[in-house]
């Protein structure tokens, strides 16, 4: 969402965002990347990297620092995705660390007793919190793949966390949209907004008690955390305002590491984010279905019309088929066949759309989470999409424990065919159950072939997919990274039946091309997405970084 301060960015852009070796293509890179939201994040992970640690340790760095600065997009209160690659065997595993639901959650938990729906239940205060799993991955991730000790990859945040951070535009734009919430947890209230308003530009926020939970955590592991006193508080604290968690829920919640979802587009390898997001396996249907055509003996508008039908195509299957592995089963080997998307394909008439009401039914999501990316110098990898869910996620902290609770229970299919904050609907596959991982639409992905590695995401609810989908083919068209991130964005999610578009996005024939083909436009009033991402040219043995133009972001290359 928003706009960001363009000075900051840009001030970053041209502070060394490329190196250039001498030509050799390498196996390592020359130079090492991080790319984050915020520029505290992106110093955070340059820190750790100078300090000798490698990617994931400046991952673990970034997402902690994340947590402390863009309180409004992530945190130890919430979860995320993390795709690593290790250089030295090529192993590559996504680390899951969505939030589940409680083990006192059920299926109609948001609806009232005639079934319908009750308004902002799943969205505001700490009912709507699904069980965090971001302080786990943080500790899995360092013990498992990093080299230095969690403690010194939490340093930086806790330091942030103790010192504060300055509030900006988009910090003000977020709380004020949030501001009912906020103003309904006294600890929140009194972290992020100051007499219970939006503080103004400038102001100092500071965050000493998620500074000592940080603290245990870097001390006792995932126990400093998910048991014991700051444990107890989260319980007692969830329950006193409306939640249903129990130290159970704490103590039973366990990171996953998933074989990630991979395919190839025209001879490019993609690998990307598997369930409980749906990102992975929409994003390789739309591949697949593209990989049929030649876009680029396409018009203009013929282009545009036939990645907004396979978008809608892919978009009802997620629909209608995923959820948590742990728990449904999806028919995944037939969902990114070729033979499938041939199959799909016929549907699409090249001169008009297609009604979404006529493809099999029904599900969708999202406003703030974030993305970073990672390159190290031995050509480790960190693609990363994290998330609690809308602004200032439910809005509630818990007593002194500083940390600020997801509302990722709306991403769960409430009541068949009911739309969530983003205009999604959902089924089965996706109903709540005691335990399940909601699905999500984070796409943290890598793609590369023998010349190229790219290294890319991007928040924003249901439209992640769709972004990433366009970001990827401007690598596959050999743009350069700056362009990946900019490039105007259109969408499509099946339902609702419309052509999203950020503003100017198409020009007026284009627009009129496609409304006479029965599209239906929706030009929203501000653009979406803020894509991080690396690309490490191995041919010309050269490392770029860009961040969004439309967040305050900021990447780094630091040559080896
Ligand atoms: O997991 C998901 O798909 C959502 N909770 C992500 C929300 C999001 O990206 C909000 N961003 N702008």
């Amino acid at each position: 969402m928003g706009k960001k301060a363009p000075a900051r960015r840009w001030s970053f852009f041209f502070f060394g965002l490329l190196f250039l070796a001498p030509a050799h293509a390498g196996k390592q890179p020359p130079a090492a990347a991080v790319v984050s939201a915020h520029p505290a994040a992106t110093r955070a992970g340059v820190e750790i990297l100078q300090a000798g640690g490698n990617a994931f340790d400046a991952a673990v760095a970034v997402s902690a620092a994340l947590a402390v600065v863009e309180p409004y997009s992530s945190g130890l209160g919430g979860g995320g995705f993390w795709l690593l690659h290790r250089a030295s065997d090529g192993h590559e595993v996504m680390i899951d660390g969505r939030e589940k639901a409680p083990l006192a959650a059920h299926r109609d938990m948001y609806l009232d007793a005639r079934g319908e729906p009750l308004a902002g239940a799943s969205i505001d205060g700490p009912l709507a919190a699904g069980i965090p799993g971001e302080p786990a991955a943080l500790v899995h991730i360092a013990g498992r793949y990093g080299r230095l000790p969690l403690a010194r990859s939490l340093a930086p945040a806790i330091r942030l966390a103790r010192e504060g951070f300055r509030v900006d535009e988009h910090y003000r734009r977020m709380a004020a949209f949030r501001l009912d919430a906020l103003r309904g947890s006294p600890a929140a209230a009194g972290l992020f907004l100051l007499n219970n308003e939006v503080p103004p530009q400038g102001y100092l926020v500071r965050q000493p008690d998620l500074a000592r939970t940080l603290q245990a955590l870097a001390r006792e592991g995932r126990a400093g955390f998910y048991e014991g006193d700051i444990a107890r508080q989260l319980v007692r604290e969830v329950r006193r305002y409306g939640g249903i968690w129990t130290l159970e829920d704490l103590r039973q919640y366990e990171v996953k590491e998933r074989r990630p979802v991979t395919g190839s587009y025209r001879g490019w390898r993609v690998v990307s984010a598997a369930p409980p997001s749906s990102g992975g396996v929409v994003l390789l249907e739309m591949l697949n279905m593209l990989a049929l055509r030649d876009l680029r003996a396409m018009s203009k508008a013929g282009k545009v019309h036939y990645l907004a039908e396979v978008m809608r195509r892919a978009y009802a299957d997620r629909a209608r088929w995923l959820g948590d592995a742990d728990f449904v089963g999806m028919p995944l080997k037939r969902l990114l066949s070729g033979a499938y998307a041939r199959e799909l394909v016929k549907g699409i008439d090249m001169k008009k759309a297609t009604a979404s009401s006529r493809l099999p039914s029904v599900r969708p999501e999202g406003h703030d989470t974030t993305h970073f990316s990672i390159l190290d110098g031995e050509g480790n990898r960190v693609a990363a999409t994290l998330s609690i869910n809308y602004p200032f996620g439910s809005g509630f902290v818990a007593g002194n424990t500083g940390v600020l609770l997801n509302d990722e229970m709306d991403d769960f299919s409430i009541k068949p065919g009911v739309a969530n904050v983003y205009g999604l609907v959902g089924a089965e596959a996706n109903a709540i159950e005691p335990g399940k991982r909601m699905l999500s639409s984070m796409t943290p992905t890598f793609i590369e072939n023998d010349d190229h590695v790219a290294i890319l995401g991007t928040p924003g609810g249901s439209r992640i997919i769709t972004m990433v989908l366009l970001g990827l083919l401007e690598v596959v068209d050999g743009k350069d990274v700056r362009t990946w991130v900019r490039r105007p964005r259109f969408h499509h999610q099946y339902l609702p039946d419309v052509i999203q578009l950020e503003p100017g996005a198409l020009d007026e024939d284009l627009k009129a091309a496609l409304m006479n083909m029965g599209h239906r436009l929706d030009e929203k009033s501000r653009p979406w997405g803020n894509m991080q991402a690396v690309h490490w040219n191995r041919r010309a043995g050269k490392v770029e970084a860009a961040s969004d133009p439309r967040g305050g972001g900021s990447a780094m290359v630091l040559p080896q």
